[in-house]
């Protein structure tokens, strides 16, 4: 085999081989997700300090958090704001009720491909209607989200 096409077909292998491990390390990066606890009738308690973790021992935030229970059908996506506040959104597709897939800034359905914002916006269609958030309430490093 000429040096030219072992170099190429090396150069190839090498380059499949990283691809492979770029989209096996963004597959690994997982949702943090939470079973929230009661805080009373219709109400879920989220501790604020879900939004933290150590990354190399370096303190870091993180904007979403996935919140299930066992009285709720959807889970709910929280999103921590660019100004600071939450934003709880039912993990429901409003335009054909499938669950949605959050992502760190969109909710996208995988059924036909709607997307929705981090405060429930519809962003892309078939879905028309936005997502409605949940009250939530921040106090005692908290959240109250109120089903
Ligand atoms: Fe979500 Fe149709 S059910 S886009």
């Amino acid at each position: 085999m000429s040096d030219r096409r072992e170099f190429i077909i090396k150069s190839g292998l090498a380059c499949a081989g990283g691809m492979l491990g770029l989209l096996s390390l963004s597959a690994c990066k997982t949702i943090h997700t939470v079973t929230a606890s009661e805080g009373g009738k219709n109400v879920l308690i989220l501790p604020l300090n879900e939004f933290s973790y150590l990354s190399k021992g370096e303190p870091k935030q993180r904007n979403l958090v996935i919140v299930n229970h066992a009285t709720i059908p959807f889970s709910i996506a929280v999103y921590k704001l660019e100004d600071g506040t939450y934003s709880a959104l039912k993990m429901m597709c409003t335009h054909n009720a499938c669950d949605l897939n959050a992502t760190e800034t969109v909710l996208v359905c995988p059924c036909h491909g709607s997307e929705f914002s981090q405060t429930g916006k519809v962003l892309s269609a078939p879905a028309s209607v936005n997502l409605a958030p949940y009250r939530t309430e921040v106090s005692d490093n908290r959240i109250k989200i109120y089903l």
